[in-house]
């Protein structure tokens, strides 16, 4: 049984119990239940969510053809969101540990050079404490042994700033996508509010916004 209909089953059963409490009303059966709607109809893809047939295919997108250099930036989704790659990236993926294309033309030694923008400080930056693992076993964070290491309080977030891209934002296309067109997504209807008079088109994450909400022991 679909678990849409074990779903459906289960309310319309939990229902009967309630009205019909004392009027001996039949159990309901699979057969007297019909899912009202499908399963496939709930997601985005509209097809069969069990297989991969044919028919769920994504659909078609543009990427941007321009060259580094004459792309067209769109403004940022919200202050301090990572920004879309306005340019063409063929021949610049995959990013390797020998080849990184994208720090030839955004480091802050090139990018204005390139007319691009530099990567900003929060690249350059180490978020991540040093972790390692006490004779006793348990996990240590900068040298204290923890017994949750996933704190609401980000106490054991570290911030230390460093002369060179952090290992952690090396592989940019981790975060940064390129824009696409004729992209037939659900409309949205989200507008940013930026805190910045430029939000719209520069990072301001930098400084002591850094460790604005978070509670640092170290
Ligand atoms: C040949 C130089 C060059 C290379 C290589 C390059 N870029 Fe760019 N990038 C630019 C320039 C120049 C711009 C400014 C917009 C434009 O002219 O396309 C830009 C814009 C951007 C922006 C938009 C910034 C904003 O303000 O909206 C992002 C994000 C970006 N690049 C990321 C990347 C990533 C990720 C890679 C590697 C896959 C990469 N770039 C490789 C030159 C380069
Ligand atoms: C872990 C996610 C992540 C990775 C990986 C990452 N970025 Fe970013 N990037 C962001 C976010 C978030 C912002 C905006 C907030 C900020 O400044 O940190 C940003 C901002 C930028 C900007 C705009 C700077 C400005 O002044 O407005 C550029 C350019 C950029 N990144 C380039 C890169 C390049 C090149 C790489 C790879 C070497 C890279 N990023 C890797 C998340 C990431």
């Amino acid at each position: 049984m679909k678990t849409m209909s074990k779903i459906t089953l289960g309310l319309f059963t939990a229902s009967l119990l309630f009205v019909g409490c004392g009027d001996n009303a039949a159990p309901a059966t699979e057969d007297t239940v019909k899912p009202t709607i499908s399963e496939a109809s709930l997601g985005l893809r509209k097809t069969n969510l069990y297989t991969e047939a044919a028919e769920t295919i994504g659909d078609t997108t543009q990427y941007s053809t321009n060259a580094a250099g004459s792309g067209k930036t769109l403004k940022r989704a919200f202050q301090d969101a990572p920004p879309m790659i306005p340019h063409d990236v063929n021949g610049m993926l995959p990013i390797t540990l020998s080849n990184n294309a994208c720090t030839s033309c955004h480091s802050p030694e090139t990018a204005p050079s390139m007319g691009a923008l530099p990567y900003p400080p929060s690249h350059m930056t180490d978020f991540r404490p040093a972790t390692g693992i006490a004779a006793d076993g348990k996990i240590t964070k900068n040298g204290t042994e923890v017994d949750n290491t996933s704190s609401p309080k980000l106490e054991y977030v570290s911030i230390k700033k460093l002369n060179h891209l952090s290992g952690a934002r090396y592989s940019c296309t981790l975060c940064h996508a390129p824009q696409s067109a004729d992209v037939n997504v659900p409309k949205n209807n989200f507008e940013a509010v930026y805190s910045e008079i430029n939000g719209a088109e520069k990072s301001s994450w930098s400084g002591t916004k850094l460790m604005e909400g978070i509670d640092t022991i170290k």
